[in-house]
């Protein structure tokens, strides 16, 4: 049994999720999404990434989307941002919360972000004093936290030990992937134990994918342990493109219905987060049967969204 009594959640369907479809998906699709997810109680969404446009061309619009996002009471929207020229497009567009990301593995940082684990923290520390300097709210994601697609299982060591380095840079969050969706709750349990003897719950997020159906599990060995900060994505979108086997996050829908069902507060409305996690998932399937028909990329845009080109 869990002490906890309420819950954080920081919903990542419209980057970590829209990240990993085939399609493009129009700017005014994504703002309709992100705002319906507002409408819905979700006070941390997660809405586009500043990472090179090449590398991931779904989140090509990063600057249209923040641009055009509504403030809301209490709601705070969130961007990734990989490096300094990551940063300088974030603070262009205004937003005022950013992650940052590296692994506690060196294959999986080689292949997501073209540095090794050392690489990342010199790229990381200009970014995240910068933003630190600008006012930001910055979190830190460490990837591949239990598994990693190249090395296999992660020692605990090593994640702690990336987690120490960005708290002493000043991040204020940090999250723990389980990227590709492998941890069981024992991976959990071990993991998190040895974590928590150094590290401050409060500051402590639990980022899963479901590959195997055990994300719920993993939540409930976090619960167990006094976590109380969870990623999650609406209608379970999700992956990695650099992350072979990464498949979609845990479902804001499923931890929703599973928080409230043991009387853990979300704030959030479930009828209408499923309202949310439907309208995104009917363009998606929309989209998939265009991409499988035609074979290929497809820009997917309203007249009044033009299509957003790779600029680099
Ligand atoms: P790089 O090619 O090594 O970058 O990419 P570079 O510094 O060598 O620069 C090359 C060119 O790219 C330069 O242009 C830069 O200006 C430009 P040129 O001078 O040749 O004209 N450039 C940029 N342009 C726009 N925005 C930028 C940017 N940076 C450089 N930010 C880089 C390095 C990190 C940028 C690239 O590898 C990248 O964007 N990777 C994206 C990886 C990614 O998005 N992965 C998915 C997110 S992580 C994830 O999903 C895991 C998570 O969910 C947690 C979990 O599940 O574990 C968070
Ligand atoms: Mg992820």
């Amino acid at each position: 049994m869990t002490s906890v009594k309420s819950v954080k959640i920081t919903e990542v369907g419209p980057r970590d999720g829209l990240q990993n479809e085939k399609a493009l998906i129009g700017t005014g699709t994504k703002l309709d999404f992100i705002h319906k997810l507002a409408d819905a109680g979700l006070k941390y969404i997660e809405v586009t990434s500043f990472v090179h446009p090449k590398a991931v061309p779904q989140l090509s619009d990063a600057l249209e989307v923040v641009r055009g996002l509504q403030p809301r009471a209490g709601v705070h929207y969130s961007a990734l941002v990989p490096n300094l020229k990551g940063l300088e497009r974030a603070l262009e567009s205004g937003i005022r919360e950013i992650a940052v990301f590296t692994a506690a593995s060196n294959s999986f940082t080689q292949n997501n972000i073209n540095m090794t684990i050392q690489e990342s923290f010199a790229a990381f520390k200009p970014v995240v004093e910068k933003a630190l300097q600008e006012g930001l709210w910055v979190r830190g994601y460490i990837s591949t936290a239990f598994y990693c697609p190249f090395e296999g299982k992660i020692k605990h060591e090593s994640v702690l030990e990336v987690c120490q380095r960005l708290l002493e840079m000043g991040v204020h969050e940090l999250s723990i992937g389980d990227t590709i969706g492998q941890a069981v709750p024992d991976d959990v349990r071990t993991t998190m134990t040895a974590l928590l003897k150094a590290l401050p719950l409060e500051k402590m997020a639990m980022h899963f994918h479901d590959t195997n159906g055990l994300a719920i599990e993993n939540v409930q060995a976090s619960l167990d342990l006094g976590l109380s900060s969870f990623d999650s994505s609406a209608g379970g979108l999700g992956g990695c493109p650099y992350a072979p086997g990464a498949s979609g996050n845990l479902s804001t829908d499923a931890l929703v219905h599973y928080l409230h069902a043991q009387g853990i507060e979300t704030g959030i409305d479930a009828s209408k987060l499923a309202d949310a996690s439907a309208s995104i998932l009917r363009v998606l399937k929309n989209t998939d049967d265009l991409v499988s028909d035609i074979g290929n990329l497809q820009y997917l845009g309203t007249p009044d969204c033009p299509p957003i080109h790779p600029s680099a």
